[in-house]
């Protein structure tokens, strides 16, 4: 079964090639009167798109969202909202080398051996450009979260190969994110992965790294036992984008250097009186459910596929074949990973949100009754 569907309450349908007539998103279970236009989802677009800085691939495409369906008037109808980007700058003969070759840790060997035909220009549907329709959707989730529940979603580029970050996540603002094209907030990191992107291109070759994501003002009580989890989601939802190959919650794998007393987060009394964690290893999710605290989940990315030099494979014959790097592509995907990464948290959260609400009936009812005396 074919599963470009994502979500139980929140659920988004992305769909389109790489070198199609176009890309996009169906996401149905949308609240109605959400006040909703283009102009809320294209600034996730604009940070998606290629060509935004000469840190990214070439192709240059404006990637300009239409809203076809679900909204009326400025507010979500709660009927499904489409939407579309038209592809521009598809120049499918650029792909024509590859209509027989496989490429090196790419998807063509096994899109072929699975369906027995794909689309080799531009990667079909394995692109980075199916990601349009999850940044498309998640611009919604972040619009719904922010109205209805003031969560914000951040995140950032926080390692480049062997350049690392220290920072403190609670800290981090969207405006320190984008103030340079490495979309890491850290400058002096920034400046140094900069100019290893650069040195990797002039190379021929690729860089990968690690995006790290926090969700503030997450509302206690989002994830279902047992297996929709909220970081099993999450863990779900960042290991399916493209070149994506590692994630981690809170401490994360170097949680396992330290003793449980020292990884231990203790509880006090919050200003509420309810309970919250004075550290945060446990990434804001305990149990599978959140605990109030921080979300903080972080994804490898490995270096991109693609590289401008010469590369051993084989043709569909099994001939072997000295792959010349053609076409356009990403010397390091970390950049533009950022908002996809913000997408599909949000995307996971909306989901969740909106399903603790449908869970959350009888204690809705006894306030009825609270009130009714
Ligand atoms: C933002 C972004 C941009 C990407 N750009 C390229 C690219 O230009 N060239 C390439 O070969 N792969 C690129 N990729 C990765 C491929 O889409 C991915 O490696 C391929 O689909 C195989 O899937 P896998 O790496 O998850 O196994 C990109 C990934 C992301 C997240």
């Amino acid at each position: 079964m074919a599963a470009n569907t994502f979500g139980e309450r929140f659920r988004v349908t992305t769909w389109g090639e790489s070198h199609g007539g176009g890309i996009g998103v169906v996401v149905d279970g949308c609240p109605a009167r959400l006040e909703l236009r283009e102009a809320d989802v294209q600034p996730d677009l604009d940070r998606r798109r290629p060509g935004q800085s000469r840190l990214t691939t070439q192709r240059d495409e404006p990637d300009r969202v239409e809203i076809l369906s679900g909204v009326f008037e400025g507010l979500t109808l709660g009927s499904p909202i489409a939407m579309l980007v038209r592809n521009t700058d598809a120049r499918p003969g650029a792909y024509d080398h590859l209509r027989d070759v496989y490429r090196p840790s790419h998807a063509d060997y096994t899109y072929e051996a699975k369906y027995g035909i794909r689309n080799w220009q531009g990667g079909g549907r394995a692109s980075a450009r199916e990601t349009v329709g999850r940044v498309a959707a998640g611009a919604i989730a972040r619009k719904l979260l922010a109205t209805a529940a003031g969560v914000e979603v951040v995140a950032w580029v926080s390692s480049v190969h062997d350049i690392d970050t220290e920072l403190d996540p609670a800290a981090v603002t969207r405006l320190q994110v984008e103030s340079g094209p490495a979309r890491c907030p850290d400058p002096q990191a920034a400046a140094r992965m900069e100019a290893a992107i650069e040195e990797a291109r002039r190379a021929g070759d690729s860089l990968g790294g690690v995006v790290t994501c926090v969700a503030r003002g997450v509302p206690v009580g989002l994830g279902e036992p047992v297996f929709d989890k909220l970081d099993a989601d999450l863990a779900r939802a960042m290991v399916s984008l493209p070149a994506a190959k590692g994630f981690e919650v809170g401490s994360g794998f170097g949680g396992t250097r330290l003793t449980g007393r020292q990884h231990n987060d203790p509880f006090a009394a919050g200003p509420d009186g309810r309970p919250v964690t004075v550290s945060n290893r446990s990434g804001g999710i305990q149990g599978g459910i959140s605990n109030g605290a921080d979300v903080l989940v972080r994804v490898a990315f490995k270096p991109t596929g693609t590289i401008a030099s010469p590369q051993e494979t084989v043709d569909r014959d099994g001939r072997p074949v000295t792959l010349e790097a053609k076409g356009r592509h990403d010397p390091c995907v970390l950049p533009r990973a950022v908002p996809m990464v913000e997408a599909m948290t949000l995307l996971v959260l909306a989901d969740h949100w909106l399903r603790h609400a449908s869970d959350d009936v009888l204690s809705d009812r006894e306030g009825a009754e609270d009130a009714r005396g």
